[in-house]
Order: structure tokens, then sequence, then C-alpha cells
């Protein structure tokens, strides 16, 4: 077991990463002194996989538990979705002191953020992720959100959970797409943070396709330990720094809206901006062709596409000015100059981009 400290005055927190260590979190969460009322949101089919786990684990420190249950979709990631359970909430919180547990993915570690953040102005929670991409992504660093109709994450704050604690054992029900999907994540912060970290990925990809420890509960602390890192130095991205977790992610939300977020999910779509920020960084001269073919190579090998099909270049570009993220008329795209070497650059001309699309296309 591992535990990494996110350093954030008052809001700092613990990141506690190990295999079978869901029946410490009551543990864990007494020490913080935030109560003993645990309302747990989660889904149907994570609750029936490892919920009695997590219930015994709480119960046996003394917490009186309510599981929520949300249908399993990005739809309820919504203002809709976050006002039912905040009513349902209200009934439970009756003399109470609640704490909200999000127990589940990306989807769930957001939504449940989000009520955190607005009830009562405010109330603890602690992330419990139970898939790849929450484990080393969205569990760590206080972004919490949920989805307008006109844009994915635009309602949301910056709202740091209490604790994290990743059980890498839970992540063994996890279909092999859930897999891909968070290895993208994974691939980023080795090429924008850790070279070493990289070829370690080169060397045991399989391993961790295979879901065997000890890589997979390595990949988890190293992963956790970069993005607590970055966070910690710059927690609402306001200095350039966190921007750069955003590598593959310019043109990749781009994809993913091109396609309806059906023809992608997240980390196949991340996978093919990190190939096309690659392209964009050596038609600018800033890195070589055996770099771009080391990171093409690894996509490849854990089975994330590297060709873009039944979606075209326009429908793309058109995607991405409509993105969040795009500041008036400049752009911003975290690009490398090798591996484990970001760097920032704007106003990138848009003929490149186009053109490194285009190479993508099929
Ligand atoms: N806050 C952030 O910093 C941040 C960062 C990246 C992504 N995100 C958000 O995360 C979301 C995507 O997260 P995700 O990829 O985890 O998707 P998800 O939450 O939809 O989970 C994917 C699927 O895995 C299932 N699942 C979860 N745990 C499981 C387990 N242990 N075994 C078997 N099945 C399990 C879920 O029920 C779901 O069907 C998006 O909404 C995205 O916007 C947020
Ligand atoms: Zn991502």
């Amino acid at each position: 077991m591992h535990i990494l400290k996110l350093n954030l005055k008052k809001h700092s927190y613990s990141i506690i990463i190990g295999n079978n260590i869901i029946n410490l979190l009551g543990r864990y969460i007494l020490k913080l002194n935030i109560g003993r009322d645990a309302y747990v949101i989660t889904n149907a089919s994570i609750k029936k996989k490892h919920g009695r786990l997590l219930n015994n684990g709480l119960k046996q420190s003394g917490f009186n538990v309510r599981f929520k249950l949300i249908p399993d979709t990005e739809k309820s990631k919504s203002i809709e979705m976050a006002s039912s359970i905040i009513k349902d909430m209200t009934l439970y919180d009756r003399g109470r002191r609640v704490l909200i547990i999000a127990f589940g993915g990306g989807v769930i570690g957001d939504l449940a953020g989000f009520i955190a953040s607005i009830y009562k102005r405010g109330i603890p929670y602690t992330q419990v992720p139970t898939t790849l991409l929450a484990q080393v992504d969205s569990g760590i660093g206080g972004k919490t959100a949920v989805d307008l109709t006109q844009g994915k994450n635009l309602l949301g704050a910056f709202y740091q959970p209490r604790l994290v604690l990743s059980d890498v054992g839970l992540l063994k029900t996890l279909n092999i797409r859930q897999i891909q999907s968070g290895l993208a994540e994974v691939i980023k912060y080795g090429v924008i943070k850790d070279a070493e970290f990289f070829t370690y990925l080169e060397k045991n990809y399989q391993d961790i396709l295979d879901l065997k420890m000890p890589a997979l509960e390595f990949i988890v602390m190293r992963c956790s330990g970069i993005k607590a890192k970055i966070v910690q130095q710059d927690e609402r991205e306001e200095k350039g720094i966190r921007t750069i977790l955003n590598f593959g992610h310019t043109i990749g939300h781009a994809i993913e809206a091109a396609g309806r977020y059906k023809r992608y999910n997240h980390g196949q779509a991340i996978a093919l901006g990190m190939l096309i920020a690659c392209d964009i960084s050596k038609k600018l001269g800033l890195t070589n062709n055996t770099t771009v073919e080391r990171i093409e190579n690894l996509i490849k090998k854990v089975g994330l596409p590297t060709k873009i099909e039944k979606i075209s270049g326009p429908d793309i570009i058109k995607a991405h000015y409509r993105d969040k993220k795009f500041m008036g008329l400049k752009n911003k795209f975290v690009l490398i100059k090798g591996i484990g070497k970001a760097v920032i650059r704007k106003n990138i001309p848009l003929k490149i981009i186009k053109e490194s699309i285009k190479i993508y296309l099929i």
C-alpha cells in the first residue's frame, strides 16, 4: 500500500493506493473527523460487483451507509440528476452530518464532487474511484462537473475531496475497452512528464492489459504521483502547469464530440488526439520521427486506435472551435519536444492542424 500526499495547504489530502484495501476506507475517513453518515453515490452494476466490500468496510468502522444508485450513463452527469440526488440527500440528512462517497468511474466522481461542492455551500466528500481512468486521472485534483446540452463539463467547480482511496483490486472487473480507455491517460503521463515510466509501459503493457499485479498497482501509483504534483503546483490551471495534462485533449475532445460520444470513448479519442499533437510537434520542428513512432507503437500495442474512421476532418475542426478551452480566436496546444517533455504553443496555424488531422483519417 502507498500513501501519497497532495499538498494544497488547508485543502491537502491523502491518496491511498493498494490492492484489496477497500475495507480500510472507514478507518481512514474516521481519522478525518468528518462524521459517520456516508451517502454513497454509485450505480447498480458497481454496487453489485463491489458494494458489499465497501459497505462492510464502512459498517465495521461504525458508519451509517446509504447507497444512492444512478443510471449508468454519461447523461447522469446533469444538473437535473444533481438536483434529484440533493433532494434525496436532504431526507437522509435530517439530524445527521452527511459526507459523500463517490464510488465509481469519472461520471460518478464528477457528479458526486459537484453535488458536494454546492450542497450547504460545500460538504466533505471522498473519491473511491473504480475505473482505471478515474484512479489515474478524474478522481484526483478536484475538478467537478456536470454537462449541459451546450457542452460537456460546462458547469462545475474546483472542489477537492478529503481523501482518495484507489483499490486497484476493483479494476479486475473492468472490460478491456475500459482498461484501454484509462491506458490512454496513463500513456499521456509518460509522454508529458516521465520518460522512464514510458519505457516501463513499453516493456510491461501486456501485464497491464492482463490486469496483473504489481504492474497495475505501480501504474496507478506513478500516475497519481504525477497528477498530484502537477495539481499542487497549479490547482486552478492558472499558471500553465496543469495545462499539460490536456495533451491530446484539444483535438481528442473534438474527435469525441464529432463522433457524438459514441464512435470513440474518451481514451480512444485522446489516443488519436495525442497522435495528432505529435504530428503537429513534428511539423513545427519540435520533435523527430523516432519519438513519434515510439508513441504510435505503444498506442497500437495496447489496442487503442491509430486511425480516425467514419468522422470527417471538417467535423473535427468545427467541434474544435466549439471547445470551451478555445480562448477567443487563439488556439492553445500541448505539444512535445521529446518523451517526457511537454511544451505549450499558442496560435498554431489552422493549415497545420488540418494537415495533421488528415494524416490519420481513413
Ligand atoms: N474531473 C476530471 O478531472 C476528469 C478527468 C477525466 C475525465 N473526467 C470525466 O470522467 C468521465 C469518464 O470516466 P470513466 O471513463 O471512468 O467512465 P464511467 O464513469 O462512465 O465508467 C465507465 C464504465 O465502467 C463501469 N465501471 C466502473 N467501475 C467498474 C468496475 N470496477 N468494474 C466494472 N465496471 C465498472 C461504469 O459503470 C461504466 O459503465 C467523463 O464524464 C469525463 O468527463 C473527469
Ligand atoms: Zn482525459
